[in-house]
């Protein structure tokens, strides 16, 4: 049986890598995007996941448009010098047919889980702002839930926009405090493994010549994205930060994963940290092991995950 999801995301290139492989595995059955700002404000991130569906010959998967902003904080400007100011490499995109769903991302999030309790994955690779709303409607949410996948977060690696934050988490730390806090059975998928996964570009030419439209979307926006990985991390390609939620959603086989609590810093200089508590460890008193337990993802195979990602879209 395919495992039904919804994808949260604010696409960004490394979003769109994902939502191609999310639109593209005969595994998963995508049951909606739901989209943030982030990488983008949120009415550019729904055109491209509109664009991204339709290029798949998908549009008949939901978009339901989500978080323009933060909850508490004020917000950063978009990153436009990594994912681009369309959020797609700044590439010459083709027209939007579709239409957004008319929904909320958060009442859209909260219908479709009800409807089937149990059995709905939600992979999130953005800040978290539509998962703390769709909590806020319905705190029994945590209840149908089969699995709360997060691309975000750093436990051993340091961060990647603060020196220990990383964007998903800054970006929206009350939300981000409210959903890995919620007690749901949820696993984060941080830099400590997607900072060891290069998506090279022998990998990307193959994901091209496999796509079709929707390949040179994805190839045009990544020699962006890899240019940036080139000047700030001296690699030669990119981080696919957001597939892998889906790798380790379809092949956990390749990652290890330690269990323990969750919380979120949301003030001062360490804003957006994540920290974590070992299951079972005693420190000098007990708030950093108050939260429900969860997994946290601390090793990867990352050739393998990268290979995967050009498997599956070759
Ligand atoms: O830190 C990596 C995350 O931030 C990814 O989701 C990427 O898309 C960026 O927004
Ligand atoms: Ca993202």
């Amino acid at each position: 049986m395919k495992q039904p999801i919804i994808f949260d995301t604010d696409p960004g290139v490394d979003d769109a890598q994902a939502i191609a492989i999310a639109l593209r595995h005969p595994e998963l059955d995508l049951l909606g995007l739901t989209t943030t700002y982030g990488n983008v404000d949120v009415e550019v991130a729904t055109r491209n996941a509109l664009l991204l569906a339709q290029l798949a010959g998908r549009d008949d998967v939901p978009v339901a448009q989500g978080a323009a902003a933060p909850l508490v904080k004020t917000r950063y400007p978009p990153p436009a010098h990594i994912h681009g100011a369309n959020g797609l490499g700044d590439i010459p995109l083709p027209e939007v047919k579709g239409k957004a769903n008319p929904r909320t991302a958060a009442q859209f999030i909260v219908d479709t889980v009800n409807a089937h309790p149990g059995q709905v994955a939600l992979v999130a690779v953005g800040p978290l702002g539509n998962l703390a709303a769709a909590l806020q409607l319905d705190p029994t949410l945590t209840e149908r839930v089969k699995q709360v996948v997060i691309m975000g977060g750093s436990i051993r690696e340091g961060g990647n926009v603060t020196p220990v934050a990383e964007a998903n988490m800054f970006n929206d730390p009350h939300a981000a405090r409210r959903v890995l806090t919620a007690g749901w059975p949820l696993t984060l998928v941080g830099l400590d493994v997607t900072h060891r996964c290069v998506l090279t570009p022998a990998h990307m030419a193959r994901i091209e010549s496999g796509q079709g439209e929707l390949g040179r979307v994805l190839a045009g926006s990544y020699a962006f994205y890899r240019d940036f990985y080139q000047e700030f991390l001296g690699i030669d390609g990119c981080c696919p930060h957001d597939s892998c939620a889906l790798a380790w959603l379809l092949r956990p086989d390749l990652f290890t994963t330690a269990r323990g609590h969750l919380t979120v810093v949301t003030e001062d200089d360490a804003e957006g940290q994540t920290l974590f508590a070992p299951e079972g460890r005693a420190f000098i008193d007990s708030r950093w092991s108050r939260t429900p337990a969860v997994d946290v993802c601390l090793g990867v195979d990352g050739e393998t995950v990268s290979d995967w990602i050009a498997d599956v879209l070759s």
